[in-house]
């Protein structure tokens, strides 16, 4: 990222702005140029699967279920959270799959993939749920081998241990991705001009396609 970027990026997180951002009036942790770059993602892969780690309120869930009926696309969003606060209106979405329990169970996992339609559409899957590099390690293994080539994958808040956010953190989804990629090498494809595209991302290193 480009030094202003940076300087932004640092603002707008200590300044709190992204617990404050809503999709619908429904809370969504994000950066909106991140949303953005799912809405294209979504559109331009034909995406027709959501996977999401991590629903806290249930906005960005209610967002990618907005994007995937206004596509009219055949899939549904899953959402799995193991202490989930959901919003009504965002718990009421027929698209979305609120499953409680741990990202990282194995047994989420197979009863999501394996429910899919064998012919399905590319599925988008992003990580943000405990942000520990082991846990985001633990999530990696499971779900990246089991993606089929095209599918996107997003590690969501990669900024925090000093990237260049709260650098108090400790290893996180950075160091998870990193040493993923360095055991399983070919496996992803980095999408850095999707990354690169408004400048500033909370996904750094952390778009991919499946090869
Ligand atoms: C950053 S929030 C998710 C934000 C949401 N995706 C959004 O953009 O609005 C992280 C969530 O992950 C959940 N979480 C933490 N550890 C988890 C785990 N091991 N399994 C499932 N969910 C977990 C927390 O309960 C929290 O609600």
């Amino acid at each position: 990222m480009h030094p202003p970027a940076l300087e932004y990026l640092k603002w707008y997180h200590q300044t709190n702005v992204w617990k404050q951002v809503t999709w619908r009036g429904v809370r969504t942790l994000k950066l909106p140029s991140d949303m953005w770059n799912y809405q294209e993602i979504i559109t331009g892969h034909g995406v027709g699967w959501v996977v999401e780690t991590g629903s806290r309120h249930g906005g960005s869930a209610l967002y990618f279920a907005d994007l995937l009926r206004n596509s009219g696309a055949p899939g549904r969003v899953f959402s799995i959270d193991f202490r989930p606060a959901l919003d009504p209106r965002a718990a009421a979405d027929p698209l979305i799959d609120f499953i409680t329990g741990d990202s990282a169970d194995p047994a989420i996992a197979a009863r999501i993939l394996d429910g899919l339609p064998a012919d399905r559409a590319p599925l988008f899957l992003i990580l943000d749920s405990d942000h520990a590099a082991a846990h985001v390690r633990r999530e990696l293994d499971l779900w990246a081998p089991r993606l089929r080539s095209g599918d996107y994958l997003v590690v969501e808040d990669t900024v925090v241990n000093g990237h260049p956010v709260r650098p108090d953190h400790g290893p996180g989804p950075m160091e998870a991705i990193r040493a993923f990629r360095a055991d399983n090498p070919g496996l992803l494809i980095a999408d850095p001009a999707r990354e690169a595209k408004f400048g500033a991302t909370f996904a750094r290193e952390g778009y991919y396609l499946r090869a």
